[in-house]
């Protein structure tokens, strides 16, 4: 197989496997919010703060560093949560940044000042699992987004990417494909929330010279920003 070239199901799995592999060797992963919100309070200051740190403390060996999409909680940031302990820091700086590697990852002490602050409850909530605002949330479309790097398209494999779009295209037919969204119940995003599968079936009963794949975008409000963000902090699905 070709580095960058996917032909069957079990290209997708090796790159899964590979990946996988390379990941066991880290204790902690380090995940820095990458999102535009974070952004915009200078996360990227953040990242260095920790790679410098990182790399002076010895712990590049067994320690990842990786900038994510948006974790949903821009109001905080910068953030970053330290696996696998799950504990979500808010509010950094760079300074803060560098206590909190060298605590966390080099004592193995969690610096709780710096975690979450939940205010209804007045107290910090230093696990991410154990914060309100992310407990009452199931994430479908933007499950990987926070969870993994947004700059490796080996990461989101590893996630079972690309597979469904792998079995449509190599061991589905056309109709197979668009009985199976039928029976998925998938609408389109705009307001008519029109049925895919009866889109679909209509394009490819067409008769034409040219066939032309088409993507639904949605035009109302709300729909487009979110639109944007999936694809951006997901990359695709
Ligand atoms: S952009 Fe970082 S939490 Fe939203």
């Amino acid at each position: 197989m070709e580095h960058n070239h996917v032909n069957s199901i079990k290209d997708l799995i090796k790159i899964r496997e590979d990946y996988e592999r390379e990941e066991w060797r880290f204790s902690h992963q380090v995940l820095v919010c990458g999102g535009a919100g974070c952004v915009s309070s200078d996360c990227r200051a953040i990242s260095e703060a920790a790679a410098e740190t990182i790399k002076e403390l010895g712990l590049a060996e067994n320690t990842a560093l990786k900038e994510t999409g948006c974790m949903g909680t821009c109001a905080v940031g910068p953030v970053m949560l330290i696996m696998p302990e799950g504990i979500f820091y808010t509010k950094l700086t760079p300074q803060s940044t560098r206590e909190i590697i060298k605590a966390h990852i080099a004592e193995g002490r969690v610096l709780e000042e710096h975690t979450f602050y939940d205010n209804v409850l007045r107290t910090h909530v230093p696990k991410m699992e154990d914060i309100t605002f992310f407990k009452e949330q199931l994430r479908i479309a933007l499950r990987n987004c926070g969870v993994i790097a947004y700059d490796d398209i080996r990461a989101y494999i590893a996630k079972s990417g690309y597979m469904a779009a792998a079995k449509a295209l190599l061991e589905m037919d056309g109709s197979g494909v668009i009985a199976e969204i039928k029976k998925s119940g998938i609408r389109g995003r705009g307001g008519a929330g029109f049925p895919t599968a009866v889109k679909w079936e209509a394009g490819r009963r067409a008769q034409s010279e040219e066939n032309i794949s088409s993507a639904t975008r949605t035009k109302a409000t709300p729909g487009p920003s979110w639109t944007a963000a999936s694809l951006r902090e997901t990359r695709i699905r």
